[in-house]
């Protein structure tokens, strides 16, 4: 073989192995090979949480983690954020190219057609409590989808796949406008077609008496370019979870709730909500320092600090920064602001922070646009799990059209008892177990 081989000396049986580079990365079922005998299973690789294991072939979306990049299908972030309307990315996302005029206005045509809910689900949202965190009615009601449209489950279908990504991305900006409303008490308000989709979304929560609302312009688009930011992210932990559900050939109603299940914990998409609490339990720009030295000392965490991907600035919070302006423009400034640039100048100062890698993520400025323009914190992963709804079905259509994936079924090393006589009763002790701690 030549040099696109990495060759192993397993010292166990002096014996080497061969295995040949595949995009850079070797196959880990290559490593199988590797065994003392004929009856040994072979070598495993050991990774929690994903740290450098690549699950699929992807072509959607491109992040250089360690210089700050970010691209849809080839395009810079950048470039999108500030040209395109996220219809028109998330055709991108989904189909691999930009739109022409003609796809785009079909397009349109179709979202805009779909963003209408089956009045049992409205009633299905009207059964939580007013209480209830939106992001868990979001979730529930996505997976509810799944009763009204059961040839969904024919996923191997591309024309019943196409009909349900439309649904998806059409309903669940109402699903989200949906559950703000439900939580202020106030009655549902309808689509209306005649607005593109972040106006129409702004309609669905805030038109009040009315006859046609009216959205301004500069935070219509802000949201827009803050749903583009938001859009897809590679393999981070909902996409994977999407992935892995699909890979069940789930369908997407219930792939999509999954997906978003994993996008609010405060780890991920959730951190947007915790970062505003954050900055409330600051309080205020003299006590940043002492917040900070609160966290180095093991407290805690800087929400919407650190990526497991990007060591860079998040190229996502540099445009969000920009976006921030804008609305602020309009809305007044968000005091929280001064308080989030104080945290991020100590932060980015700090031997703690520098060493680690630690920027500002997609999430730390994100909530405090979304605050200023009138949302309460509750609401701000939803409002991520809106965009990201494409991202997560553009990686589901990659996935069903992939030859080389499969169920997704990790392996484990076992390291609990070996085989154990059977205790009957009488005999067991009372011993400290997992379920007294
Ligand atoms: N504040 C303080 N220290 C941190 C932070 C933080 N926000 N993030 C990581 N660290 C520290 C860790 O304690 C660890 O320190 P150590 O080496 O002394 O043990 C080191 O930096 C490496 O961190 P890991 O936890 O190994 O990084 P990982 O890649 O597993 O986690 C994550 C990434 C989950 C994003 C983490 O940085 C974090 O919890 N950040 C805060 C929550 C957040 O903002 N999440 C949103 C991410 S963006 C998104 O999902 C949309």
């Amino acid at each position: 073989m030549g040099e696109d081989v990495l060759r192993v000396l397993d010292e166990r049986t002096k014996s080497t192995f061969d295995m040949p580079f595949f995009k850079g990365a070797i196959r880990a079922m290559d490593l199988r090979k590797i065994k003392t005998d004929g009856t040994d299973f072979g070598v495993m690789s050991y990774d929690p949480a994903f740290l450098n294991t690549a699950s699929c072939q992807s072509a959607i979306t491109f992040i250089d983690g360690d210089r700050g990049i970010l691209r849809y299908r080839g395009y810079p972030i950048e470039d999108l954020a500030e040209n395109c309307t996220f219809l028109e990315v998330a055709w991108l996302l989904l189909f691999g190219e930009l739109p022409n005029e003609a796809d785009l206005a079909n397009w349109v045509h179709e979202i805009t057609h779909h963003t209408m809910l089956h009045e049992t689900t409205k009633k299905f949202l009207e059964g939580f409590s007013p209480d209830a965190h939106p992001m868990a009615m979001f979730i529930s009601t996505v997976a509810a989808l799944s009763t009204l449209y059961p040839e969904a489950r024919n996923v191997r279908d591309a024309a019943s796949r196409r009909l349900q990504i439309g649904r998806l991305i059409g309903k669940v900006p109402t699903i989200a406008a949906y559950t703000y409303r439900h939580s202020l008490g106030y009655p549902y308000v309808y689509p209306d077609n005649d607005l593109n989709y972040a106006e129409n979304f702004m309609n669905m929560l805030w038109r009040m008496v009315e006859p046609k609302y009216q959205a301004h312009p500069a935070l219509a688009r802000a949201l827009d370019v803050l749903f583009i930011l938001h859009a897809d992210h590679e393999q981070n932990c909902s996409t994977n979870v999407m992935r892995s559900v699909g890979s069940s050939e789930a369908d997407p109603y219930v792939s999509t709730a999954a997906a978003a299940a994993a996008l609010s914990g405060p780890l991920h998409g959730g951190a947007n909500e915790a970062v505003l609490k954050m900055l409330d339990e600051i309080g205020s720009k003299d006590r940043v320092r002492e917040y900070v030295d609160h966290v180095k000392a093991g407290h805690g965490k800087l929400m919407g600090f650190g990526h497991r991907v990007y060591k860079n600035y998040d190229p996502r919070a540099r445009i969000i920064k920009w976006t921030a302006d804008r609305v602020f423009e309009v809305t007044g400034r968000n005091p929280k602001l001064d308080i989030a640039l104080e945290l991020e100048r100590i932060a980015l100062e700090d031997e703690y922070f520098i060493q680690r890698k630690l920027y500002p993520n997609v999430d730390f400025y994100s909530g405090i646009i979304y605050q200023a323009m009138g949302f309460k914190p509750e609401m701000f992963t939803v409002l991520f799990a809106i965009p990201r709804t494409v991202g997560w079905l553009a990686q589901w259509q990659e996935l069903l059209e992939d030859p080389e994936q499969k169920i997704a079924r990790p392996r484990q090393i076992y390291v609990g008892h070996d085989e154990r006589r059977f205790v009957p009763m009488e005999k067991r002790v009372a011993k400290p177990s997992a379920a007294s701690r």
